[in-house]
């Protein structure tokens, strides 16, 4: 395929350099093998995570100057309202600092001890933010999404025989809500089909069942239902979107994704319980009703970017941007998940490191590899981001081993994907002379993100 014209030209740039042999082999060391430890100004390409990494636009950075930083009341929040209303169709708005501030609220509310949250795949905060009231998190995603050759359009989606089963086994009063996460993270970034969202609130209704989305990328989603959807060939984003939404009874949202901006996040919904105990406990623990831990300014980034980000032609760009990389790599054989998703690509750990046992983190000494052979800094998502059995306290090694190379948005020219595809056909090609890892210190929560390694000699 051709690399995908950008729909924008640069106006501001932030020079990089790529460091020393020398340096990267230090870095990396000193880091422990841990992607998120490295620093910075020593990574040329940082593929670590699409989370708060957009450049924002001409428009967003004029919204910001019109920061309203009154301790109540902003007239940047009744923006940031009237953006959610418009683009996702929910009527209440309870801002946050981030996405996981709204897990925590939405979650506190709604999970009691001993209760389960199925969902179609977990992601680590939010599986984190079931557990922390006593719940647990369980996996109720199609079969295909397991395996990282099927080429099935919407691996995102929910398999009812598998609710049924949860259902069945726990009884419905252990359930607390059913979880949607829109263009699943974990799964590779693989949407979810409209009709199988319109099916589960058929589902769920039947039950009186509430449905909590996680809708972080469902702008992303929504690509993908207009792409690969009959019906929805011509409807417009906006449109996609509150469908989608309409079949939900609220949702939980990282800004700093879909709305192109660097902070930020909300929690939304239709429903007035679900709104009244939250903007309560908004005030306990991230700040005002009208402001949930963001400044004014913030807002009206994420209000501008919400709608920006939700336009065809540029999630048409980004989408075939991400496409761009699986497809250089395709062409060499480097094994990674297909079809590719809406925000990265994730490499096949297990095939591309045959050689290393699941003891040694395939995922983690990948990424630590890729990062000594090209300074393209990418992330573990496997066994050492999914973490350990909470009954059992034994590593848990899910069927993906997967590193994610995480494309920013509008931050990259093609000519940085390029660079980043022929990096890592490289390293494919010495693969067999890499040493896997072993863990030799592990904290207790989200242990990815600060966890340290050493090569095993
Ligand atoms: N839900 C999903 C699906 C996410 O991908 C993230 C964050 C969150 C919730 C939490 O939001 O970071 O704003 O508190 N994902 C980032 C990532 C960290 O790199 O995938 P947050």
């Amino acid at each position: 395929m051709q690399p995908p014209v950008e729909p924008f030209k640069i106006k501001v740039v932030e020079p990089v350099k790529i460091p020393s042999e020398e340096r990267r082999r230090e870095a990396i060391r000193e880091a422990g093998f841990n992607t998120f430890l490295l620093l910075s100004e020593d990574v040329f390409i940082d593929l670590l995570t699409d989370s708060g990494t957009a450049a924002m636009s001409d428009n967003q950075w004029a919204g910001m100057m019109i920061g309203d930083e009154a301790y109540a009341g902003s007239k940047n929040f009744y923006n940031l309202e009237k953006a959610v209303q418009d683009v996702l169709g929910y009527k209440h708005l309870v801002p946050t600092h981030q996405g996981r501030g709204a897990e925590h609220l939405m979650f506190q509310h709604l999970v009691k001890d001993g209760q389960i949250v199925p969902r179609n795949m977990y992601f680590t905060t939010s599986k984190l933010h079931v557990e922390i009231p006593g719940g647990k998190m369980v996996d109720s995603i199609i079969d295909e999404a397991h395996d990282p050759e099927n080429l099935h359009p919407f691996k995102g989606n929910m398999d009812f025989n598998k609710l049924q089963t949860y259902i069945d086994d726990y009884g419905l009063e252990k359930i607390a809500f059913v979880s949607v996460e829109m263009n699943v993270n974990m799964a590779g970034g693989q949407p979810v089909s409209m009709e199988n969202l319109r099916k589960l609130r058929e589902f769920c209704d039947d039950y009186k069942l509430k449905i909590i989305y996680d809708a972080t990328r469902s702008s992303e989603n929504a690509y993908f239902i207009r792409e690969r959807e009959k019906g929805y060939e011509d409807t417009p984003i906006i449109e996609i979107l509150r469908e989608m939404m309409s079949y939900s009874h609220g949702s939980v949202y990282s800004s700093k994704k879909d709305c192109l901006v660097n902070i930020g996040g909300f929690l939304a919904t239709n429903d007035k319980e679900i709104y009244e105990a939250t903007r309560n406990m908004v005030v306990v623990y991230e700040g005002l009703h009208t402001y949930g831990g963001m400044a004014g300014r913030d807002m009206e980034a994420v209000a501008r970017g919400l709608r920006e980000g939700a336009e065809y032609d540029y999630l048409k760009y980004r989408v075939n941007q991400v496409r761009y990389l699986g497809e250089l790599l395709m062409k060499a054989n480097v094994p990674i998940v297909k079809p590719t998703g809406g925000h990265a690509i994730f490499l096949n750990a297990l095939k591309f490191l045959p050689h290393l046992t699941r003891e040694q983190w395939p995922a983690q000494t990948l990424a630590g590899a890729i990062y000594e052979d090209s300074a393209v800094r990418s992330m573990e998502r496997g066994a050492v981001s999914k973490g350990r059995d909470k009954e059992t306290g034994e590593n848990i090694f899910p069927p993906l081993e997967l590193v994610r190379l995480t494309i920013p948005r509008r931050v990259y020219t093609n000519t940085h994907i390029e660079y980043t595809a022929k990096s890592i056909v490289n390293l494919y090609e010495k693969r067999d002379n890499i040493p896997g890892l072993e863990m030799v210190y592990e904290p207790k929560y989200l242990r990815f993100f600060q966890a340290r390694f050493e090569q095993i000699k």
